[in-house]
């Protein structure tokens, strides 16, 4: 996406804290970086090179670069241009080979900074052409920042010199390559001209768009004053090389908006270097990582996203109702609440489940004299499975609308009582293999006591009138006949005593 402007101009800030995000201050990066500094070429590492300097007057001098001890005053290694001058107060420089047309200075960071300008001071002619490029993936591919060169449309073809406006646009610039000055001419290159205003500065773009792990600067043609550099004699070739004063490298931490300082990072060395800008970010607004790039642990409600605008878009707690302290986020979840809240709890306790552990599991039910946050709060059901529907689960919490009764039994369809342990009135037989929990007493009307054709709930055994016997009640007892809905049942047998046998 390219990134257009609007109106303001825009300048580097010290640490900044508000209402919004926050952002660390920026130092110079290369500060305590000296082993992450590296030139492809540099005079004398090998032993004693002679180099000589032109004035305009095309008067000569020579000198010698040494730079295999880095404390002698002829080396010119690269470290040498964090600093313009040495422990003992003396110019220190950097140096790359004669006759060397391309030569890269490069600084590997440690993690993601975010880089806003380049300033580098050349103690001779500054190149006539060089190009600044990043790399945010630790070098695995790279991007052009900007070209200079004293003449954009030879040496960078195609590559445009006017500004359309598009902040993140790849110019090639011609203020900073002419050959005067002939000594200490400077370079300066802002990844956000102050020409080109920008809407929000510390939009997600524009911090993209400053973020780094590496910097390099190619230098890729001299100045040589009429002179071929195919002119391979020593006195043409001695008067050509880069030599930088000093390099700034000025940025910050990058913490997308979530620290206002930064501390060493881990196995950074600790002994700290004075203005030195560190690349762990103390997190603010519940994040955490090198660069605050992940929410706090337990702080998933929302997406992770960096700090925008006015709003600081910190993480936010899971609500799990104190029954769990682990969470994590769930897109979709967040998407069906219509972005208001995506934590899933984690490894629910006290018997609860749920998103945000709010809920009972089954087979306990939600005390309603309790607070939802009490460890007690759910409840074993007590329901006898033989009688109870679904193996004895009950009812979960109150809910009237749909007749739910916080830990009510929901009995088979033959079976009562408030555990759903005893067969209704009419039945009997409670058994868990038994759909319907108890089985209808096949009690005969006519020889059973009382109304409905009870029987013992758990034989099944029918209680019969006095004149009436069998497990059914359904004949009378010997020497009685006439099954009948008459009070005892049945009438006692009248036979005449000198025509039968017996009385049956
Ligand atoms: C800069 O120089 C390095 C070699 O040091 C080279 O690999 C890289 O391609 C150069 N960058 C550009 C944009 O030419
Ligand atoms: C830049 O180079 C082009 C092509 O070599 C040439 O036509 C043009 O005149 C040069 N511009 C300047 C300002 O020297
Ligand atoms: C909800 O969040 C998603 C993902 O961050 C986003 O794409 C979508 O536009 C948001 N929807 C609303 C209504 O804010």
């Amino acid at each position: 996406r390219r990134l257009r402007g609007s109106q303001g101009g825009w300048e580097v800030r010290a640490a900044f804290r508000g209402a919004r995000g926050c952002y660390p201050a920026t130092g110079n990066l290369l500060v305590g970086r000296a082993p992450r500094l590296s030139a492809t070429s540099t005079c004398g590492l090998d032993g004693p090179q002679e180099y000589c300097i032109v004035s305009h007057l095309q008067v000569k001098k020579c000198f010698t670069c040494d730079s295999r001890d880095p404390s002698l005053p002829e080396s010119h290694r690269i470290e040498n241009v964090i600093y313009l001058s040495g422990p003992h107060g003396q110019r220190t420089w950097w140096q790359s080979e004669n006759g060397m047309e391309h030569v890269s200075v490069r600084l590997d960071l440690e993690g993601e900074f975010h880089f806003t300008h380049l300033i580098m001071k050349f103690k001779t002619f500054r190149p006539a052409a060089m190009l600044v490029e990043r790399s945010a993936d630790f070098g695995r591919s790279w991007k052009v920042y900007r070209y200079f060169a004293y003449n954009c449309s030879k040496l960078f073809p195609g590559v445009p010199s006017q500004p359309s406006g598009l902040v993140d646009e790849v110019l090639c610039d011609q203020r900073y390559s002419e050959i005067e000055p002939s000594s200490h001419g400077e370079v300066i290159f802002k990844v956000l001209d102050p020409s080109i205003p920008v809407a929000d500065p510390y939009s997600p773009d524009i911090q993209d768009l400053l973020r780094v792990t590496n910097l390099r600067v190619n230098l890729t043609k001299l100045h040589t004053l009429g002179d071929n550099l195919l002119d391979t004699r020593r006195e043409v070739l001695h008067k050509y090389y880069y030599a930088v004063d000093e390099l700034v490298l000025r940025g910050s931490c990058f913490c997308h908006g979530h620290a206002a300082r930064c501390a060493p990072a881990p196995g950074a060395p600790t002994s700290s270097v004075p203005g030195m800008i560190h690349g762990r970010c103390v997190c603010e607004h519940h994040t955490q990582g090198l660069n605050c790039e992940r929410c706090e642990d337990f702080y998933h409600d929302l997406p992770w996203r960096p700090a925008e605008g006015s709003s600081t878009n910190a993480c936010r707690r899971c609500d799990c109702n104190e029954h769990s302290r682990r969470c994590h986020f769930d897109m979709a979840v967040f998407l069906a609440t219509g972005n208001a809240s995506g934590a899933v709890c984690d490894g629910c306790q006290h018997n609860t489940m749920g998103r945000r552990c709010h809920l009972c599991k089954p087979f306990y039910y939600k005390d309603p004299s309790k607070d939802l946050r009490d460890p007690a709060v759910c409840r074993a059901c007590d329901c006898d499975p033989e009688g109870s529907l679904d193996g004895g689960l009950c009812d979960g919490a109150d809910d009237p609308a749909r007749g739910l009764i916080a830990g009510q039994c929901r009995c088979k369809e033959h079976v009562a009582g408030p555990r759903c342990d005893r067969c209704k009135p009419g039945f009997f037989g409670l058994s868990a293999a038994n759909p319907q929990g108890c089985q209808r007493c096949q009690c005969d009307p006519r020889g059973t006591v009382g109304e409905g054709g009870q029987c013992d709930p758990v034989s099944g055994k029918c209680f019969c009138k006095r004149l009436v016997t069998g497990r059914n009640c359904d004949q009378c007892l010997p020497e009685h006949w006439g099954l009948s809905h008459d009070l005892p049942g049945c009438r006692p047998c009248d036979c005449d005593v000198g025509g039968a046998r017996n009385n049956l």
